[in-house]
């Protein structure tokens, strides 16, 4: 299916909001799962997880970074312009139980993806626990919506800035003496986060899930580029996840699999910005010329 872009705005320093007019994925969306974007007729898929949707309005929202040519793309579009190629909802929907105390933690695009997380764990009746990392405080956004549905929200920023100074295993200790215990954990954003968010649970014994972003292409099982193993044996995050346990996660496999195409990707990026801003400017230049 095809997708209007309703909303495409940069809401902090390298996060943009995007509103898609989606009726279908709206009406069947469940907390945890994902779409695949492809902006245009050359580009490649793109997995974004559901930040958020209504299906009264038909429209699904994702919070997004650009990190290479395809979410380069997506930025430079427009409201109005249409997504050439819009397919979900994917992946397994998060399991929601009543744990008891539920500590949901976002980093990057996880401060907007952990909103219907934190709806769905608070309507099952746990109290809920946000946290948000960030390396500062100006890149803290959603904050005013999760706190609408949380019972606490913590920020711990790498630089002191706002909240507690660290990361989420620093962070911890001081949250666990103020909340007590923590029953299970849930983290979304990126892929260095959620390690060391795990490894910090690990410690104090809280179950841990983690939404996992590996490279994907098909999303539906058959490439096998989205492999992960957990607790030696091996899944795809496509149709298996994106949920895994974090303290069984092999995290070493996973960053050596995501790395893997790193040189080929800069250079694609550096290529393709040069010759869109190259692109830019002489429309800008022509328009002057009154060409
Ligand atoms: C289930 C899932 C949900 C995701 N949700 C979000 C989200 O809500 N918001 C968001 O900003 N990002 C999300 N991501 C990551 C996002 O898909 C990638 O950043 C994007 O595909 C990069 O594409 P690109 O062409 O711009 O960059 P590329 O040049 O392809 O890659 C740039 C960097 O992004 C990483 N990357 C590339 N492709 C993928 C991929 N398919 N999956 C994961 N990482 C990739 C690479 O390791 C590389 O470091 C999610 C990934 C998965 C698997
Ligand atoms: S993306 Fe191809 S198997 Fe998961």
């Amino acid at each position: 299916m095809k997708g209007e872009i309703i909303i495409n705005e940069e809401v902090v320093p390298n996060v943009h909001r995007l509103v898609l007019s989606a009726p279908v994925i709206a009406k069947r969306a469940k907390p945890g799962q994902f779409v695949i974007i492809i902006p245009d007729e050359v580009g490649e898929r793109i997995p974004f997880t559901l930040s958020d949707w209504s299906p009264e309005d038909g429209t699904i929202t994702i919070f997004y970074q650009e990190a290479g040519v395809s979410t380069m793309k997506l930025t430079r579009m427009k409201p109005g312009n249409v997504i050439h190629t819009l397919v979900g909802p994917l992946g397994r929907p998060s399991k929601i139980e009543k744990f008891g105390t539920v500590l949901l933690g976002g980093g990057c695009y996880g401060l907007g993806a952990i909103y219907p997380l934190a709806k769905a764990f608070k309507e099952a009746g746990n109290r809920v626990i946000g946290l948000f990392e960030a390396r500062t405080t100006y890149i803290v956004y959603n904050e005013e919506k999760l706190r609408e549905v949380v019972d606490e929200l913590y920020i711990v920023t790498a630089d002191g800035s706002r909240g507690l100074r660290g990361h989420v295993p620093e962070a911890l200790p001081y949250i666990l003496e103020k909340e007590g215990k923590i029953d299970y954990a849930h983290f979304i954003g990126c892929t260095y986060m959620m390690m060391v968010s795990s490894r910090g649970t690990k410690e104090h014994n809280i179950p841990t899930i983690v939404a996992m972003n590996t490279l994907m292409v098909d999303g539906t099982g058959m490439c096998g580029i989205c492999r992960v193993e957990v607790d030696g044996n091996t899944k795809f995050a496509c149709v298996d996840g994106p949920d895994f346990d974090g303290h069984k996660v092999n995290w070493d496999m996973v960053f050596a699999r995501k790395h893997a195409y790193v040189a080929e990707e800069n250079m694609a990026y550096q290529f393709y910005r040069t010759q869109m801003d190259g692109a830019v400017n002489k429309c800008a230049k022509n328009r002057k010329e009154g060409a």
